[in-house]
């Protein structure tokens, strides 16, 4: 139910969940263990974020000494622009946004530059770099705040200079925006994207190839080289959905390292704080909290797990002893439609095969570029898919036939014969199984 979880969250565009602090500090200390100076003399900027609700800010500000930032900055968006009136927390009346629900913190209402009609619909800025109350620290209470012009939307001009400015960009962004999100740090061109979204809504809409969307997008466009090659010495700490890794946007830039995983949830899930009701199983379940698995941080700072290779056995090996099924005993199957061996489970790659093999996504939580080259991913795969299927018979395990071409849209085993209780896929006389989603490495030999 987890999943469901995100994918509602994607689907009802449902973005309302915080960051734990102790998560956020679990995270960023294997930045600090790797190197102390990581955020020495650094702008650090929070987008999608709220002081009064998240802790990113509190973390950072509390840190900011010991880290020896210059600067942070943060930056909230308005109550009347998040996207949750799938909650029925917002009515549309008569066009307008119902906020009521909508509360200003004590802290906002005491500060002298608080203003019932700005506080609603405008973003706010939180600015740290000195010591404001004079107490002689630099913490949390010296942040400094104003309204923004705008809502605070992470491609709005203004928050776009902040991007600029800073030299780090950390945050837990909204889920159903992530491409954009990551296209808006790593780009350079997607500037006033939201101005030229409201003024030009339409024009998007019809495909002007020239709108800022389009833009904005070109990252997204352009090719596998040409984007993992974009120029781009920003450094960012972010938490995403598993699934991107995959997605056209995000894994040329994993593949030319220039992104990685970060040193991640415990056990690839986490709890967010939440209003809403948590489907998790009752294990799970944490008060205030939903569950949310297969999340993981994106980043390009260094971190030591990354450097540590994996302690693998070899083919002979992992036959005799693997303690999965699937390889003791048999050994690994080449597919039909890749040149590259099927590995199953990170922990059965064997240490002494040269050529490519196709492992799960998670292997990149354990991956060690020293150790491995990431050669492509299933619609990556230049030099490595070795042909195309004409269009199948896809049998499901109720034995319902249907017309299907998805044979082609992932790695593919060739089976001694029809399966009987698991789809499979036919074409002429010949019985196929599509593997899950692998991504395809290759072992770095010392020269
Ligand atoms: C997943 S929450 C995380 C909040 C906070 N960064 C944290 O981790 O505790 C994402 C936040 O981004 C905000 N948001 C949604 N769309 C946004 C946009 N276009 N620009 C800026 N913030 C946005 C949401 O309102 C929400 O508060």
């Amino acid at each position: 139910m987890a999943n469901k979880n995100l994918s509602n969250a994607k689907n009802a565009k449902n973005d309302e969940f915080y960051t734990q602090l102790n998560d956020i500090q679990a995270e960023v200390n294997a930045y600090i263990d790797y190197d102390p100076d990581v955020f020495r003399g650094k702008t650090v900027l929070l987008p999608c974020d709220d002081p009064e609700w998240s802790n990113f800010t509190r973390f950072f500000a509390q840190n900011f000494e010991r880290f020896g930032l210059k600067k942070l900055i943060s930056t909230s968006y308005a109550a009347a622009s998040k996207n949750i009136s799938a909650t029925k927390d917002i009515k549309s009346r008569k066009g307008k946004k119902d906020v009521s629900w909508y509360q200003p913190t004590l802290f906002e209402k005491e500060s002298p530059q608080y203003d019932e009609e700005k506080t609603a619909v405008r973003g706010k800025i939180f600015v740290l770099d000195h010591d404001t109350n004079k107490n002689g620290k630099i913490d949390f209470k010296d942040l400094e705040w104003e309204y923004l012009e705008g809502d605070g939307d992470f491609r709005s001009e203004e928050v776009c200079k902040l991007r600029d400015e800073a030299d780090m960009i950390v945050t837990n962004p909204p889920f159903s925006l992530f491409r954009e999100f990551l296209a808006w740090i790593v780009g350079d061109d997607g500037k006033d994207v939201l101005t030229q979204r409201r003024r030009g809504a339409e024009s998007v809409k019809g495909g002007l190839a020239t709108s800022a969307v389009a833009k904005a997008f070109a990252f997204t466009k352009a090719t596998a080289d040409e984007s993992a090659d974009k120029k781009s010495t920003k450094k960012f700490l972010i938490i995403g959905n598993q699934n991107a890794i995959t997605y056209k946007e995000v894994f040329p830039l994993i593949k030319a390292n220039k992104m990685w995983l970060g040193k991640g949830f415990k056990g690839g899930a986490a709890h967010f704080i939440s209003k809403y009701t948590d489907y998790a199983t009752a294990g799970d379940h944490r008060a205030g909290m939903i569950r949310v698995s297969g999340v993981v941080w994106f980043t390009n700072l260094e971190h030591g797990r990354r450097h540590q290779p994996l302690r693998l056995m070899t083919i002979a090996d992992n036959i005799k002893f693997s303690k999965h099924k699937e390889v003791r005993g048999k050994g690994y199957q080449k597919y039909d439609n890749y040149d590259a061996i099927e590995v199953p489970f990170t922990d059965a790659i064997p240490g002494d095969y040269d050529g490519v093999m196709g492992v799960p996504v998670s292997f990149l939580d354990k991956y060690c570029p020293e150790q491995f080259e990431i050669v492509g991913s299933e619609k990556q795969n230049e030099g490595i898919r070795t042909k195309i299927y004409p269009e199948q018979i896809q049998v499901e395990a109720s034995g319902k036939r249907s017309r299907v071409t998805k044979l082609n849209d992932g790695a593919a085993i060739l089976l001694p014969e029809a399966p009987s209780g698991v789809t499979y896929y036919q074409i002429d006389d010949a019985a196929y199984a599509q593997v899950y989603k692998r991504i395809f490495i290759r072992a770095r030999r010392p020269k």
